[in-house]
């Protein structure tokens, strides 16, 4: 019989310095009015420099690993969701492995921007039914504020992001509790319309001070298209989620959206025939984390006690690439 797969453990860390749309407007031409209308963000968490992101990754993973009531030397695989990670290589796994003591497993990074924590289930789910791995370590976790452009030029990305991590522990399922499905998705022909260009293997030098003078080492996006595509794909993938697991949305206790906009979270709501009450949404006091939104949100939903035993959630996710993506779990 195929094993399944269960969230055994799940935990997030955000960095204490909260940066209020009010400090914004003293680094840039912006305004609390302009940023909370468009996008209902109050504040978010800056790390202070000298911090990593596999620093928040451990700090979520150490709770994750506590709620599962697993030692790092039991962890047999790390996955880690990033887009910043320490280094631009190796990937910042390897330095989980490291700082958390665990043994010469496999650890690798996954680039899947806003989607990456769900791309990350799905192949730990996949390591752990075939019974390659009884411990799998899921990690969420970005620091964005270190890689836009805090002036007025970069205001329409810099107002949107926030720093933090979210970890999971995946286990064999051994009770009710289990990932029902997973479900990934992509289109890389939107990849220019939310990317960073440099360093670029199409250049050599892949770096000049040229490129850097000319700000395309900054995130560029286009937020219309974004949104147009976002508000299609999220009912779209939770739907798939459903229809996989022959549910209805009256089946659901929670859905738990990246985090990406207020906005979007609402007209998806409302495309799902929803009331924002289902719909997770913390954005207001973190921004858009990117690849560690999804497990913050989890960790903290199941933190508020708005997820118990036996809810079924449904994750869903679009980001950069453009991908997209969708778990249903039974908590
Ligand atoms: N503060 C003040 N003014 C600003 C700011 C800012 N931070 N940023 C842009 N503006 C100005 C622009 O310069 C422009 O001025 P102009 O009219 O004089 O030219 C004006 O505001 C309107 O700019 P738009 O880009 O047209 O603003 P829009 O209403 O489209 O809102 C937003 C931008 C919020 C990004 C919107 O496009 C959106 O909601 N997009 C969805 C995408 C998104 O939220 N992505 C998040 C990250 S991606 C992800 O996680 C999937």
């Amino acid at each position: 019989m195929i094993r399944k797969t269960k969230i055994a453990g799940i935990g997030y860390y955000v960095p204490e310095r909260v940066v209020t749309n009010k400090d914004l407007e003293k680094l840039m031409d912006t305004s609390d009015e302009w940023i909370v209308t468009r996008t209902g963000i109050h504040e978010r968490r800056w790390v202070d420099s000298g911090v990593g992101t596999s620093d928040l990754a451990v700090k979520a993973a150490e709770k994750a690993l506590n709620m599962a009531k697993v030692s790092a030397k039991d962890i047999d695989l790390i996955i880690f969701a990033t887009l910043t990670s320490d280094y631009n290589f190796p990937g910042s796994a390897v330095q989980v492995q490291d700082k958390m003591g665990m043994n010469t497993i496999g650890a690798f990074d996954i680039k899947a921007a806003c989607s990456a924590f769900v791309y990350g289930l799905s192949i730990g789910d996949q390591y752990i039914k075939t019974g390659q791995a009884d411990n799998v370590l899921v990690i969420g976790a970005e620091i964005q504020s270190t890689g836009v452009d805090i002036s007025t030029k970069g205001r329409d990305m810099a107002v949107l992001f926030g720093d933090g991590a979210g970890a999971a522990v995946l286990k064999p399922a051994n009770d009710t509790s289990e990932i029902l499905s997973t479900h990934i998705h992509s289109q890389g022909k939107y990849l220019k319309k939310l990317w960073i260009e440099i360093p670029t293997s199409l250049e050599s030098p892949c770096l000049t001070k040229e490129m850097l003078d000319d700000g395309r080492q900054y995130p560029q996006m286009n937020g219309r298209e974004v949104f147009r595509n976002a508000v299609t794909r999220f009912p779209e993938v939770i739907k798939e989620a459903l229809d996989k697991n022959n549910l209805t949305i009256d089946d659901i206790k929670m859905f738990i959206p990246h985090q990406a906009n207020l906005r979007i979270t609402q007209s998806v709501a409302k495309r799902l025939g929803v009331g924002m009450d289902m719909m997770y949404s913390n954005i207001e006091k973190y921004g858009n984390t990117t690849g560690a939104s999804i497990p913050i949100a989890l960790a903290e939903a199941h933190q508020e006690g708005k997820i118990k035993k036996d809810d079924i959630v449904i994750l869903a996710a679009f980001g950069a690439g453009f991908t997209w993506a969708s778990a249903a779990i039974r908590w």
